[in-house]
C-alpha cells in the first residue's frame, strides 16, 4: 500500500525547487555523424539524440552543480539547509567531496554538512531518499540534493554519440512546491559489468549492448519490488521519468515495464507517453545521475497541467542498482518552474565545429602539480581557473 506522506500527521516531502545548469559548449550530432560517415540518422532516429553538451576548457562538474545551486538559493535562501548531498560518478578528487567546492562557491554556512555519493548514474536517487529520511526525523530541515555529471567516453567509439554533460540540483524539504515523493520505493541490485570508469581512465569503458540489457533487466527488477511492496498500479502513472542515456533507451524502458504489465503499447504510443520527458535530454546528451531529473524538469517544464499526477522515477546505475517510486505533483507547481531559465541555457550554448570539439576531448590536466590556468570560455557564473600544487582553483564571476 502506497504511503503518501501527504496525511495530517505527517507533513509530505520532496522536490520544492529544481534548476539545471549545463555546459558552455554544444556539438551537433549531424555533424559527428558527418565526420564518422555514419547516416545521421542513426543518432536522431536510432539513439534518440540530436545535440550534446560539450564543457569548455574552464568547465567541470563543480561549476555546472555551483551554477544550478546558485539559482535554487537565489531563490529561496539558505534557511533550514542543513546538508548538501552531492551525487556524481566524475569525481574530480578521490578524497574531497566536489560538493565542498560547490559549498564555499555558493556562499552556504559552515553548519551544512556535506558528501559525495557515487554508484553510476543512480546516486542522486539514493540522495533524494536520504534527504527524505532525513526530513522525516526533523522536518525543519532543508536538503540541497546536487547531481552533475560529464559523460565521456573515447573518440571514435560507439558510446561516443552518447555524451553530454549538466547538473540538476533540488531543494528538498517538507511540504514541497514541485513533487511530493511517495513510499514504497522498489529497488534492484546486482552485480554486472555492463559500464565501469577505473580511477586511472578520464572516459568510461562500456559494453553497449550488453548494458542496455543489464538496464532492462535492473528496471524490471525494481518495478517488480516496487509492485511487491503494494505500490500503484502501472496504470495510474500519467508520465515516467527514466534514466536517459540517450533517450530511446527510456522507450525501451517503457516498453518493457509495459509489457512486464501485460500492456503491449506501440512505439508511437510509447513515444507519445515519453516525449515530454525527452525534450532536454534530447538537446543535452547523457548526464549520468542528473539525467532522471533531467527528464523530470523537461516533464514539469513542457507537460499540460499535472496538478494531482503520479509521476514515477525510474532511475539506473550501471554496475549496477535501479529504483523506481513515485511522486505526487503539487498544486500550484507551475509558479515555481524554471522553463525560460532552462530553454535559454540550452539554446545559448556556443556550437563547436568536430575539430575544436576533438580539441577539447584530447585536452588533459597536469599531473605533476605544476601551474596550469585555463583560459576563459565560460558564460556561466563560476570558473575552474586551473590547478596550483595539485590543488583545483575556482572562482565566482
Ligand atoms: N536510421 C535509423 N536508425 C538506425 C540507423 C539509421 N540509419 N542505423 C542504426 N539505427 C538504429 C539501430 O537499429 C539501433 O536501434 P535499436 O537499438 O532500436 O535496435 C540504434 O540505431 C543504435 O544502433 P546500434 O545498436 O548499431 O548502435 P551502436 O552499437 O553503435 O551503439 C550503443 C549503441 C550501444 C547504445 C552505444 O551508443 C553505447 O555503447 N552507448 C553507451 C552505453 C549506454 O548508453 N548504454 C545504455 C544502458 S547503460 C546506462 O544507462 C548507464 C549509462 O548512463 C551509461
Amino acid at each position: 500500500m502506497t504511503t503518501s506522506l501527504t496525511d495530517a500527521a505527517t507533513p509530505s516531502i520532496g522536490i520544492h525547487d529544481l534548476a539545471l545548469a549545463t555546459s558552455h559548449h554544444s556539438l551537433d550530432l549531424e555533424s559527428l555523424a558527418d565526420h564518422h560517415g555514419i547516416d545521421p540518422a542513426k543518432f536522431t532516429v536510432g539513439i534518440g539524440q540530436h545535440v550534446m553538451s560539450v564543457l569548455a576548457a574552464d568547465e567541470d562538474i563543480v561549476t555546472m552543480a555551483a551554477d544550478a545551486t546558485a539559482r535554487i538559493i537565489a531563490r529561496n535562501g539558505t534557511d533550514g539547509i542543513r546538508t548538501l548531498l552531492f551525487a556524481t560518478e566524475s569525481g574530480i578528487d578521490q578524497s574531497k567531496s566536489a560538493g565542498v567546492y560547490v559549498h564555499s562557491l555558493v556562499g552556504l554556512p559552515p553548519t551544512v554538512r556535506v558528501v559525495e555519493l557515487k554508484q553510476a548514474c543512480y546516486s542522486a536517487t539514493a540522495a533524494l531518499q536520504f534527504a527524505v529520511g532525513l526530513i522525516a526525523r526533523d522536518p525543519s530541515q532543508k536538503v540541497l540534493v546536487v547531481a552533475s555529471d560529464v559523460a565521456r567516453y573515447d573518440l571514435g567509439s560507439s558510446g561516443e554519440s552518447t555524451q553530454g554533460a549538466a547538473a540538476a540540483a533540488m531543494l528538498v524539504q517538507a511540504n514541497p512546491a514541485l513533487l511530493a515523493v511517495e513510499n514504497p520505493a522498489g529497488v534492484y541490485t546486482e552485480d554486472v559489468m555492463d559500464f565501469w570508469r577505473p580511477n586511472y581512465r578520464s572516459t568510461a569503458l562500456v559494453d553497449g549492448k550488453g548494458s542496455i540489457k543489464a538496464y532492462l533487466n535492473a528496471i524490471g527488477g525494481a518495478w517488480q519490488d516496487y509492485a511487491d511492496q503494494g505500490g500503484e498500479p502501472f496504470e495510474s502513472f500519467a508520465s515516467i521519468c527514466y534514466h536517459q542515456p540517450f533517450t530511446k533507451m527510456a522507450t525501451k524502458a517503457h516498453r518493457h515495464l509495459a509489457v512486464l504489465n501485460g500492456q503491449n503499447p506501440t512505439p508511437v504510443e510509447v513515444a507519445a507517453y515519453l516525449e515530454d520527458t525527452m525534450r532536454y535530454n534530447r538537446l543535452i546528451g547523457n548526464s549520468y545521475t542528473a539525467s532522471v531529473y533531467v527528464a523530470l524538469a523537461s516533464l514539469l517544464d513542457h507537460a499540460d497541467d499535472l496538478t494531482g499526477a503520479r509521476v514515477g522515477l525510474a532511475s539506473y546505475g550501471s554496475g549496477s542498482v535501479a529504483e523506481f517510486f513515485g511522486g505526487v505533483v503539487q498544486p500550484g507547481y507551475r509558479d515555481h518552474l524554471r522553463r525560460e531559465e532552462h530553454t535559454a541555457m540550452i539554446d545559448t550554448r556556443v556550437p563547436l565545429d568536430h575539430t575544436a570539439y576533438e580539441v577539447l576531448h584530447k585536452t588533459t590536466l597536469p599531473e605533476d602539480g605544476r601551474e596550469y590556468r585555463t583560459t576563459a570560455e565560460r558564460a556561466g557564473s563560476f570558473r575552474f581557473v586551473g590547478l596550483n600544487e595539485h590543488r583545483r582553483l575556482y572562482e565566482r564571476g
